[in-house]
């Protein structure tokens, strides 16, 4: 007999992260967990949670098919809401001058870091692009990423732009996780515009941003807006026609020198503001009374070597705080949610059930998904992670190791550790 849907149940603890808007300050706390608890999904959408023993007297389990997650916790599929993921090439040759002392930004300036990567995409076929994109993702979802954001970026021409985003589109249809894109022209100035910023921003605004927006292409629109790189005007400028564009917004602020991204990001009512490492008090404070979430990637300070954006102090002021991999080709190869949850944690001051929601719920924020993703909610979907321990504490207890068991997306078992990985 053809089964009604998938139910979980007996969960050591089921850890809902209920709630379907980014959660701020204090509320980072609230992941809601209930002991001995059992979640069913159908057609892909969570339809009941509770106790186990409540579930059951409601519906007959023979109809579903059965996870019996005794011993085992249960949450949310984890977001990670800011990656590059399609990219041609690697820099591991540019990893290791870091590590002999060279800074990413002088890399930058003598014509390695993005521009590099630019020249390898660029010259990679959608098909190149797509495989290594599958991999990739194969890879996220051993972690128990279920959505994840991919930047363009890495064409800065508007045929390259839209190779990219393309190849996006296809991941996202061929494969289990969900794929959200972001348009990002102004990652940096590509080389045959060297010295002339303003003319390529000029070009993005009035010829390469209207046509990804006429394809319907992207759905964010994000800068890097650092010194030497995007300026504050320049970056109002491109997101302001974004926005006319009916783009949503995202900035990388204030990364590497204090800039006033946040609160610039603020000012643009942008849905995040990513990396913020030397981010100022004001911007924090613009930030969570404007409802921007925070986006900090704490595994592109660890590989830059740099100190780690304040955290702790940006809950405690009030804001929505997400946590993302940040994985590129260049600043952090590295799309470890373990390696996440490690430095957050250990590192950063934030609690484990801090880093719970931003991994979720406001990872989902960040998304400007959080009604329908980011927590084991009725009528969100099913979206699930079952873990190896009876405990969320294992997550960053066991350090640097991935504790995710089974990966559940759309109600359908898509990852199973003990059966050797992807079951479709
Ligand atoms: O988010 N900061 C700017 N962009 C990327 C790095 C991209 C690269 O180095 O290729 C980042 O860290
Ligand atoms: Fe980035």
């Amino acid at each position: 007999m053809k089964k009604k849907g998938l139910l979980i149940k007996n969960a050591s603890e089921l850890v809902t992260c209920s709630g379907f808007k980014a959660k701020q300050g204090k509320d980072m706390m609230d992941i809601h967990v209930i002991e001995d608890g059992a979640v069913l999904v159908e057609e892909g959408i969570i339809k009941a949670v509770g106790k186990t023993e409540e579930i059951l007297d409601k519906y007959d389990e023979n109809d579903y098919d059965v996870i019996d997650a005794a011993g085992k916790a249960v949450l949310p599929g984890f977001v990670d809401s800011h990656t590059h993921l399609v990219f041609g090439g690697y820099r591991a040759e540019e990893f290791s001058w870091r590590l002999r002392g060279d800074s990413y930004m002088e890399i930058m300036q003598r014509g390695g870091g993005i521009v590099n990567t630019v020249k390898a995409t660029r010259e990679a076929t959608p098909e190149q692009l797509l495989e290594v994109g599958l991999n990739r993702l194969d890879s996220m979802l051993s972690f128990g990423v279920t959505t994840v954001e991919g930047k363009s970026g890495y064409g800065l021409d508007l045929e390259t732009e839209i190779k990219q985003l393309k190849v996006m589109e296809e991941l996202d249809k061929n494969h289990p996780l969900d794929v959200v894109k972001t348009f990002m022209g102004a990652h940096a100035t590509p080389v045959e515009y060297k010295g002339r910023t303003d003319e390529y921003v000029d070009i993005l605004i009035n010829d390469i941003m209207p046509q990804i927006a006429e394809q319907n292409l992207a759905e964010f629109s994000d800068v890097f807006c650092e010194k030497n790189v995007f300026s504050i005007e320049q970056t109002r400028r491109i997101q302001e026609k974004a926005k006319e564009l009916g783009f949503k917004i995202k900035l990388h602020a204030d990364e590497i020198v204090q800039f006033g991204g946040a609160e610039l990001a603020a000012e643009l009512g942008a849905v995040s503001a990513d990396h913020l490492l030397q981010v100022s008090d004001k911007g924090i404070e613009d930030m969570a009374k404007a409802g921007v979430v925070a986006t900090l990637l704490p595994c592109t300070a660890f590989s830059l070597k740099e100190s780690f954006a304040p955290g702790r102090k940006m809950i405690d002021m009030g804001c929505a705080v997400a946590l993302a991999t940040d994985f590129n080709p260049g600043s952090c190869f590295c799309e470890s949610i373990p390696l996440v949850f490690a430095l957050a944690t250990l590192q950063m001051g934030i609690r484990i059930e801090e880093a719970i929601t931003a991994l979720t719920i406001n990872g989902a924020a960040a998304l400007d998904r959080a009604h329908e993703i980011g927590s084991i909610d009725p009528g969100k979907k099913g979206d699930i992670l079952i873990l190896e321990f009876p405990s969320y504490k294992f997550i960053p207890y066991h350090i640097g190791v991935s504790t995710v068991e089974k990966v559940i997306k759309n109600g359908k078992l898509v990852f199973d550790k003990k059966k050797g990985g992807r079951t479709c």
